[in-house]
């Protein structure tokens, strides 16, 4: 297991330190950025169908549901399809509406969960055509649906999933990019800054990882904190809830992720000056309204801790800690934001003696409902 390990204490940080590769490794053979080409065989197989669809349905548990929600957004701005995400746990008991010019997303990286199984089944009796975007190859989910596009992320084995997330982002990225080239919603310029864009983000993601020692010292800090916080807006607002759902299964600390506008409906009440609050405020992307969100955190005495654009010097004002992540384009910065997150959890986790790569209560694939 040690040499499985490859020198990394856990599996957990071998998967945050292999995303650089995993996400090139998902883009490459599919991606010229020279000629301004995506290829997917899953996709140009079934490109009509997709091109026409009224609206997309997204299907997952979990983080899978996480990147699932940063596709709502991905899709909407990109594609201008109307996207619905669902739990497939709601989905599949609640008689959903679903029409044959649907299409149906179901995102799994074992490819075996119950729920996503029986969700994308009954889409497929009410005549839907089903895309999968799995990890495991082969795998169970990635047989059943009609069509699909592998994330190539290599094997998971931290049941805290890290590079499954980014690289289901990065392969419903392409599969937006595709769409809106050809379905003309983004401009032929645009198309190819956005690959450009994308073949730079392993890049960035080394970077980010270099705030490690960085993160101990803020982990360090905060490891004994019964509750946090995570705020983001827009395409964050998905990397908030994942970033808590990080916390909250390897460490054990209660954590929640909001939308940070929403604070003001209820959360507030809980900020004092034992809670730490992580607050996504990249550059782009709703910033100023995030620095207004900080302020009322710190009006109240919120312990904050921001992710915030190289150079920053606002939040770096007034949050408590501030975690630089290198600019880029709006839609991508998920795959940037979500880095901070898993290596906060993950020290924390280690910090307080927490078995990291097999959390107590929890299997790395969800079998039964
Ligand atoms: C994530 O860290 C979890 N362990 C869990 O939420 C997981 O994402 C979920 O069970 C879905 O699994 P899947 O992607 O294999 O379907």
């Amino acid at each position: 297991e040690q040499i499985e390990k490859g020198g990394y204490d856990h599996f957990m940080l071998k998967e945050i330190y292999e995303q650089p590769n995993a996400i090139s490794d998902t883009y490459r053979g599919r991606m010229r950025v020279a000629e301004g080409i995506i290829k997917m065989a899953g996709i140009d197989d079934n490109l009509a169908k997709l091109l026409n669809a009224k609206r997309i349905l997204i299907i997952a548990c979990g983080t899978s549901w996480h990147a699932g929600l940063v596709a709502e957004y991905i899709f909407e701005e990109l594609v201008r399809i109307p996207v619905e995400v669902e739990y497939a746990s709601e989905f599949r008991y609640r008689n959903p509406v679903i029409h044959q010019d649907d299409v149906v997303i179901a995102i799994s990286q074992s490819g075996e969960t119950a729920d996503t199984m029986a969700a994308i089944k009954l889409a497929k009796e009410r005549g839907a055509f089903v895309f999968g975007v799995c990890n495991v190859v082969g795998s169970s989910i990635s047989r059943e649906t009609h069509a699909g596009a592998y994330t190539h992320a290599g094997p998971e084995i931290g049941v805290a999933s890290t590079k499954a997330f980014t690289t289901q982002i990065t392969v419903l990225s392409l599969i937006a990019l595709k769409l809106a080239e050809r379905k003309g919603t983004i401009s032929n310029s645009d198309f190819h800054y956005y690959l450009q864009e994308l073949e730079r983000i392993p890049e960035k993601v080394k970077l980010a990882l270099e705030s490690n020692e960085h993160i101990k010292l803020i982990a360090d800090t905060y490891k004994d904190a019964k509750n946090f916080l995570y705020l983001g807006r827009g395409y964050n607002f998905p990397v908030a809830l994942e970033g808590a759902l990080k916390l909250k299964e390897i460490s054990y600390i209660h954590a929640e992720g909001y939308p940070a506008a929403e604070m003001k409906h209820g959360p507030i009440a809980l900020i004092d000056e034992q809670m730490p609050v992580v607050v996504i405020a990249t550059k782009k992307g709703h910033y100023d309204k995030v620095v207004s969100n900080i302020q009322e955190i710190k009006s109240r005495k919120g312990k904050i801790i921001g992710i915030v654009t190289e150079g920053d010097e606002t939040v770096k004002g007034l949050a408590d800690h501030v975690i630089e992540i290198p600019e880029t384009i709006e839609f991508l910065t998920p795959l940037l934001t979500t880095i901070p997150l898993q290596l906060l959890s993950y020290h924390i986790a280690v910090m307080l003696d927490k078995n990291v790569d097999q959390p107590r209560n929890l299997a790395k694939s969800v079998t039964v409902e």
